[in-house]
């Protein structure tokens, strides 16, 4: 039988029982990471190879280095995956595969890899936005949420304010106009002189200073749900050329930025969470790690009365673990898309 034939059975058959084995892989950027999640919400095993220290020496993610360190690590990765879950290959239902956005050669280590594992192993193959992977981490740390909740998806790449709807569906609220929220953390951090990536170390800082040592802008913008960030950066870029960030401690620099960059991710999701009567907040993706977010949200929350939901910090940086539980929700609700024509769309595109 045709490959896409037996995908759409197998994939049919799953939706009647409900209940899946996921062989998940990411490589959308510096992580190589590869998971076995069974029915969306049981993390079975969670591997995740780091490239960091490859490219702190240049300061950021050079992307022939990455795809090339992805291809190296990848076949591994997902060997100890499946060796830590107990399962074999024979014992998975489906692979999913992060197929955007992302730099397109790292991408594409991982859509190949899951092809060829698709096709050897007669499995369907589901392909995952890595924007909604990073918002069904959630499911994973809290067993009992279900759409519709708000989502604040922050991480080096992206900002977003989503809605979750029934079905797995997503819908944009707003996103940044300009850099990520973790773009914004790394490149203040670079002012500070901390090695790349910043946005932990300026966090680890700013929990020693104080946050109100200088005053920072917060964007305006026109859209009520959107944020910017290159105001702000670019407010502190100019203070430390001018000779102004010299008089403080670099605890205090670091305090007043993050300051900033939380109050405008903070005051725009509780805005949004109130105005669209939600009862559920979800912070997802890499800077949801970052301390300072953390408890403004745990205290905006609390006072409201509003459920809120952060994955633990290994969930909430790059991992597979979040893909298998998204390709879970896209294959119950019937909106699995991939077959071996699959390809990698670097700029993003979610079906
Ligand atoms: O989600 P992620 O692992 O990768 C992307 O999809 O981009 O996010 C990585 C980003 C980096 O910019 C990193 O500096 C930032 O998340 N990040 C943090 C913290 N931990 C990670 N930013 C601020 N504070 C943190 N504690
Ligand atoms: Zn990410």
């Amino acid at each position: 039988m045709l490959y896409d034939a037996r995908s759409a059975i197998q994939l049919d058959e799953l939706r009647r029982t409900g209940r899946a084995v996921i062989l998940a892989i990411e490589t959308s950027c510096d992580e190589t990471a590869a998971a076995v999640i069974r029915d969306g919400r049981v993390i079975l095993s969670n591997v995740v190879s780091t490239q960091i220290p490859l490219h702190a020496r240049y300061g950021g993610v050079v992307p022939e280095v990455a795809s090339r360190a992805h291809v190296e690590a990848v076949n591994t990765v997902i060997d100890r995956a499946l060796d830590e879950s107990g399962a074999d290959l024979r014992g998975v239902d489906a692979i999913a595969v992060t197929n955007g956005p992302g730099l397109v050669g790292a991408l594409l280590v991982g859509v190949s890899t899951a092809k060829a594992l698709a096709f050897a192993s007669s499995k369907p193959l589901v392909a995952i936005h890595h924007m909604e992977a990073h918002i069904c981490a959630a499911y994973l740390a809290y067993s009992d949420l279900a759409p519709p909740f708000l989502c604040l998806t922050v991480s080096g790449g992206h900002t977003a304010l989503t809605e979750a709807t029934d079905g797995g569906v997503t819908r944009m609220l707003g996103q940044t106009l300009d850099d990520a929220a973790g773009e914004a953390f790394d490149k203040a951090a670079r002012v500070l002189g901390l090695p790349y990536p910043g946005g932990p170390a300026l966090d680890g800082l700013a929990e020693n200073g104080n946050p109100a040592a200088i005053a920072l802008p917060r964007a305006k913008t026109p859209g009520a749900y959107d944020f910017s960030f290159s105001g702000l950066k670019t407010a502190f870029i100019q203070l430390e050329r001018k000779g102004a960030l010299a008089d403080l401690s670099k605890e205090d620099a670091a305090a007043s930025y993050r300051e900033a960059v939380v109050d405008m991710l903070a005051v725009k999701t509780i805005r949004a969470a109130e105005s669209g009567g939600y009862r559920t907040v979800v912070v997802a993706g890499g800077v949801a790690a970052n301390k300072g977010l953390r408890s403004r949200m745990a205290a905006e929350c609390a006072a409201r009365g509003l459920r809120l939901c952060m994955p633990p910090i290994q969930l909430c940086t790059d991992n597979a673990a979040m893909v298998g539980a998204a390709a879970f929700r896209r294959i119950m609700s019937g909106r699995a898309a991939g077959g071996l024509t699959l390809n990698a769309e670097p700029a993003g595109y979610m079906a």
